[in-house]
């Protein structure tokens, strides 16, 4: 649930151990674990393999100068600062968010055709049920800092990307909208409970089984607690 925006840098350079290689793509493309696992899920589900391939995965800081710098040089200024986060800034750097092409005979690195029809129309509509969103939707542009990318999706899990979808809502308003929910009113949904503990405030966990406690980068975490159904 790491939010990574230019408001929220990465405070270091990040490795994550369990990078593996994305299916699919040119070699080197990487994504943590959990996420190249549900993207295969996602990719078999709208039975998109082949048709749509992975073009950009986990970022080195150093990678993402390099573009930054390639951006600029190629396209200017304010195309840069639309489609390319700053170094330090980009949450590519994570090894959660993966830019994904129609496979065309040239794929654009940097602004992969992914049209909203077909294959990728339909990746596109099931990707919140595998926990991934699409992170730079239209007409968001003001809050995300970045243009409309329908080529870039940010694994955040379940539930989270459901209720993101299903609401509307882009990871800096879904991490605003649950401070309303703290330990000791959380947010029930089916099966689970959501709640955010700021950092530092006194924190009293729902009950519960399974949980999962995620740094948010912006001052607190999310803890998600999985309840046994009856
Ligand atoms: N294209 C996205 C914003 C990135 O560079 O991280
Ligand atoms: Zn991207």
């Amino acid at each position: 649930m790491y939010l990574v925006n230019r408001a929220h840098p990465l405070a270091e350079d990040l490795a994550p151990a369990d990078l593996v290689p994305a299916d699919g793509g040119r070699p080197g493309i990487l994504l943590r674990r959990e996420a190249r696992d549900m993207l295969g899920q996602l990719l078999d589900a709208v039975d998109g393999r082949g048709a749509i391939v992975p073009v950009s995965g986990w970022r080195s800081r150093a990678e993402q100068q390099a573009i930054w710098d390639g951006a600029l040089a190629e396209h200017g200024r304010a195309f840069t600062q639309t489609y390319v986060a700053r170094p330090g800034c980009s949450e590519h750097q994570t090894g959660l968010a993966i830019d994904l092409g129609e496979n065309r005979p040239e794929v654009d690195f940097l602004c992969p055709a992914f049209p909203d029809s077909g294959p990728c129309g339909a990746l596109r509509r099931r990707a919140a049920d595998f926990g991934f969103v699409l992170r730079y939707p239209a007409g968001k542009e003001a809050v995300t800092g970045i243009g409309h990318e329908p080529w870039h999706f940010r694994y955040v899990g379940l539930p989270h990307a459901r209720i993101m979808e299903d609401r509307g809502l882009v990871l800096e308003e879904y991490l605003a909208w649950l401070r309303s929910f703290p330990a000791k009113a959380p947010l029930e949904g089916s099966g689970y409970a959501l709640c955010y503990l700021p950092a530092g405030g006194e924190a009293v966990p729902p009950p519960g089984g399974r949980r999962k406690l995620e740094d948010t980068n912006d001052g607190g975490a999310v803890l998600t607690v999985w309840r046994d159904r009856p």
